[in-house]
C-alpha cells in the first residue's frame, strides 16, 4: 500500500500492456491469495464475494473460472475503494485466523502457506514497480532516496575452477564443508524459506570459467549499439532477430533517441545514456543479452555458474549465503528495494557486497540472464499446485534480484524466469566464458 500511495485513482485501473497488470489487481489479487487460504483451513469462512474471486485469480486453474489477463484493465468494478476494503477485511480475517493458529492440527502446513503468501505478496511488491513504470515512468513521485556517492573500479573477469558443486537449496549452504549437508547454521534463521523450484540441492558438474566481475553497462551496450548491434543477424538467435524485426527493436526498453542522442527515461526522469554509462544496462531481453555477448565474444553464464560465483568463499572453497558471506543483506550490501533508489546504481558502488573474486552487484540492480532453461531440479516436488511447476517451459532463469526486489525476499538461490522476448521488467547481465 505504501509503494501504491502516490497513484491517483485513475492510475489504479488501466493496463497499458498486456503483459502489465492494474495496480488495483494487485492489491486484490495479493489479499486473494490470502483468501483461498482462509477457504480452505478456516471453518465457516465466508466468501467475500464470488465476482473477486473472478476477477483477483491469475491463473490457477485449480481456484475456477478467471479473467482473462489482457483484460483486467477493461474492468473499473471493483473499484479501487471496494478493493481496498476487501484487502482490509482479509487481513482482518488473516490476523484473527494466525491468532488461534497454534491450535489447528494442521498449523504446519498453514503457517508454510502464509509464508508463501507473504513471498507471494513481495513478488508482486516488485512487479507493482515494473508496471508504475510503464505506466507513469518519471510522472509517478517516487520516494526516491540518494545513492553511494563513490564507486570502486571494476574490471576484468574472474576466473572460476570447475569440478563437482552443490546447486541449489540447502546442502552445503552457510556450513562449512566438514559438516556439509548435515544442518543449516543459526545464521540462516532468517533465511529458512526457499521456493520448491529452488529445491533440491544437486551435484552438477562445471567445466573451468571466467565471469565478469563487473555487470555489462550501458557504455558497453551504446558501443553494441553503435556497432549496429541490432542491424547484423548475425548476433542474433532466429527468434531474437525476428523480434528484433517484428517490434522494431533499435535499443532496450525505456531509451529514446532524441535529436541523435539516445535517452534513458526512469522514474527520475529522462537523462542522456552517455551520461549513465557506468551503471548497468537494464530491461534487455535474453535476446539482446545473447546477442551483446556474442558480439563481444562472449555467452552469457549458466545458473550454475552463476551461483557458483554468488555462493564462493576463496579457499576452501566454502559455500556461503550470498557473495559477502553469510551475513544478511544490508543497505550497504546490495541495492535492492529498500534502498530506495527506484534505479540500478553505479557500477562498483556496492564494494561491501562483492564477492572474494571481485565480482560486485551479483545481488540486487539487475535480475541476470542466464542460458539456463527454466527446468525443474533433479528430483524436484511440487509444494504448491501451479505457483512454479506449470511454468517449466519455454523460459530462461535470472538470478540475483533487482533494486525492485525487497531485501528479505532475495537468496543466491533464487530462480526468477521470464520468456526470452520479455524486457518490461529489471533485467541486465553479465558476460562468462571459457577458460
Ligand atoms: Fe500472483
Amino acid at each position: 500500500m505504501e509503494i501504491v500511495a502516490p497513484l491517483e485513482i485513475e492510475d489504479y485501473v488501466i493496463q497499458t500492456a498486456e503483459f502489465m497488470s492494474p495496480a488495483r489487481w494487485h492489491i486484490g489479487h495479493t489479499s486473494w491469495f490470502f483468501e483461498t487460504l482462509l477457504q480452505t483451513y478456516q471453518p465457516g469462512y465466508k466468501i467475500y464475494s464470488p465476482d473477486y474471486l473472478f476477477y483477483f485469480n491469475s491463473y490457477y486453474e485449480g481456484f475456477g473460472a478467471r479473467i482473462e489477463r489482457p483484460k483486467r484493465g477493461t474492468r473499473s468494478r471493483p473499484t479501487v475503494r471496494e478493493t481496498v476494503a476487501y484487502r482490509r477485511h482479509v487481513d482482518e480475517q488473516m490476523l484473527r485466523f494466525l491468532e488461534s493458529v497454534e491450535d489447528h492440527e494442521q498449523a504446519d502446513t498453514i503457517l508454510q502457506l502464509v509464508r508463501l503468501g507473504l513471498e507471494h505478496e513481495m513478488q508482486h511488491q516488485e512487479l507493482l514497480v515494473y508496471d508504475i513504470k510503464h505506466l507513469l515512468c518519471d510522472q509517478f513521485n517516487a520516494p526516491i532516496k540518494a545513492g553511494p556517492t563513490s564507486a570502486a573500479k571494476v574490471e576484468g573477469m574472474a576466473e572460476i575452477g570447475g569440478g563437482l558443486i552443490w546447486l541449489g537449496y540447502g546442502r552445503g549452504l552457510g556450513v562449512t564443508s566438514s559438516n556439509a549437508g548435515e544442518k543449516l547454521n543459526s545464521q540462516l534463521t532468517n533465511y529458512s524459506f526457499a521456493f520448491d523450484n529452488e529445491k533440491p540441492a544437486h551435484q552438477v558438474f562445471l567445466q573451468d570459467f571466467a565471469v565478469d566481475r563487473a555487470l555489462v553497462s550501458n557504455g558497453d551496450y551504446l558501443e553494441f549499439m553503435r556497432a549496429d548491434g541490432y542491424g547484423d543477424f548475425r548476433w542474433w538467435f532466429s527468434e531474437g532477430w525476428e523480434a528484433v524485426n517484428r517490434e522494431h527493436w533499435a535499443a532496450p526498453l525505456y531509451w529514446e533517441l532524441h535529436d541523435g542522442e539516445w535517452m534513458i527515461r526512469d522514474f527520475a526522469g529522462l537523462h542522456s545514456a552517455s551520461s549513465k554509462a557506468n551503471e548497468p544496462v537494464s530491461h534487455v531481453s535474453f535476446f539482446e543479452a545473447s546477442a551483446f555477448a556474442k558480439w563481444a565474444g562472449r555467452r552469457l553464464p549458466t545458473e550454475a555458474e552463476w551461483e557458483k560465483t554468488a555462493c564462493l568463499a576463496a579457499p576452501p572453497d566454502q559455500r556461503r549465503l550470498f557473495p559477502w558471506g553469510d551475513e544478511p543483506v544490508e543497505l550497504a550490501k546490495a541495492n535492492l528495494f529498500e534502498n530506495g533508489l527506484w534505479t540500478v546504481s553505479t557500477i562498483g558502488a556496492y564494494p561491501e557486497g562483492k564477492n572474494d573474486f571481485g565480482c560486485h552487484q551479483m545481488i540486487g540492480d539487475v535480475w541476470e540472464w542466464t542460458t539456463s532453461d527454466y527446468v525443474p531440479y533433479p528430483g524436484f516436488k511440487s509444494e504448491f499446485d501451479e505457483y512454479n511447476d506449470k511454468w517449466f517451459v519455454n523460459q530462461k532463469v535470472l538470478r540475483g534480484g533487482s533494486f525492485a526486489t525487497p531485501q528479505i525476499h532475495v537468496r543466491s538461490t533464487y530462480r526468477n524466469f521470464f520468456h526470452a522476448h520479455e524486457r518490461w521488467m529489471v533485467s541486465g547481465f553479465r558476460c562468462a566464458k571459457d577458460l
